[in-house]
């Protein structure tokens, strides 16, 4: 069985438990009623939405696309939302009583995640009326859900620790101080981010857990399976991107030639794979959970992040 260091990230349940015990925030308090998206200003930063080199659209359509990748992006963390939450519940099941804090720390983790499907949720209905043309999304949540719940659980865990540091790295390298997002917009991710990153921890914590009952031959296979479930969200990206094409050219009133619409969702698929993979997979606490485990897995992740960047 692997030996893992818990001394390098000083990461514990009472940490986690303590800070998000001090984060006390409503849906409410930031989103809907009086707090409103101001559609004139891009949601989403350019490092992310990459919009900026399709000089074929004008200003205006640059930023009902950026808007459309926005509201793609909330809609993909409440579909990864919705199996984290059943996967940490059946994470904390087995230990309820052995451990008061980490029972507590967990499901804390679950009840945050079922606040943020609610935000993401009526963030959803919010964008539907200001923006005023319906967009496609990628699922159904719960069919994503069981075929990604189909894999091993280290797999799983894997793919959660990879959502969770990638949350942190967009919003401190391109969210936190750009003036140039909606203020609303921008408050919504903040508030995310504070819970994220306890969630960042306690799922490095579930890694090491999971993998302390595997051997190296357990630990491959469980790469497999994450790079499985990887390889499946990218064909989904692919198509969110075809999507995001059509709600563009329907948002705008206007038909793009087929050099033009294949040269978007190129880079818009690019984009999500930047967005959504690659920047989680490179992340560097990411690959030091998964060195701890096994140093050839890592490099061999390290590897593949080059093809989503
Ligand atoms: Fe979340
Ligand atoms: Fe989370």
């Amino acid at each position: 069985m692997l030996q893992t260091s818990h001394a390098t990230h000083g990461f514990t349940y009472a940490k986690a438990l303590a800070a998000s015990e001090k984060i006390n925030w409503r849906v409410e308090d930031i989103i809907g009623g009086a707090h409103r998206l101001d559609f004139g200003k891009p949601f989403m930063p350019e490092s992310l939405a990459r919009t900026g080199t399709l000089g074929f659209l004008d200003a205006e359509a640059r930023l009902k696309l950026n808007h459309i990748r926005a509201n793609g992006y909330l809609y993909t963390f409440g579909l990864v939302e919705e199996f984290i939450l059943p996967f940490v519940l059946d994470h904390a099941r087995p230990l309820l009583a052995e451990d008061d804090v980490r029972t507590r720390a967990l499901l804390r983790f679950a009840s945050e995640e079922a606040k943020h499907i609610h935000l993401f949720c009526t963030f959803e209905r919010e964008f539907e009326s200001g923006f005023g043309t319906a967009c496609d999304m990628i699922g159904p949540a719960n069919e994503v859900g069981k075929a990604v719940l189909a894999h091993h659980p280290l797999s799983v865990a894997l793919l959660i620790l990879q959502v969770e540091w990638m949350t942190q790295r967009h919003y401190l390298e391109s969210i936190r101080g750009n003036q140039d997002l909606d203020d609303q917009f921008r408050s919504l991710l903040r508030h995310h981010w504070m819970e994220e990153a306890q969630h960042a921890q306690l799922d490095t914590l579930m890694v090491e857990a999971i993998a302390a009952n595997c051997d190296e031959r357990q630990v491959e296979q469980a790469v497999d399976g994450y790079l499985e479930i990887g390889a499946m969200f990218d064909g989904a990206f692919k198509q969110q991107a075809a999507f995001d094409l059509d709600a563009l050219q329907r948002a705008t009133g206007r038909t793009l030639s087929a050099a033009e619409a294949e040269h978007i969702t190129a880079v818009q698929h690019q984009a999500m794979r930047w967005t959504y993979l690659g920047s989680g997979i490179s992340h560097p606490n990411f690959l030091r959970s998964v060195e701890a485990l096994s140093p050839a897995q890592a490099t061999r992740l390290a590897e593949a992040a080059k093809a989503f960047s």
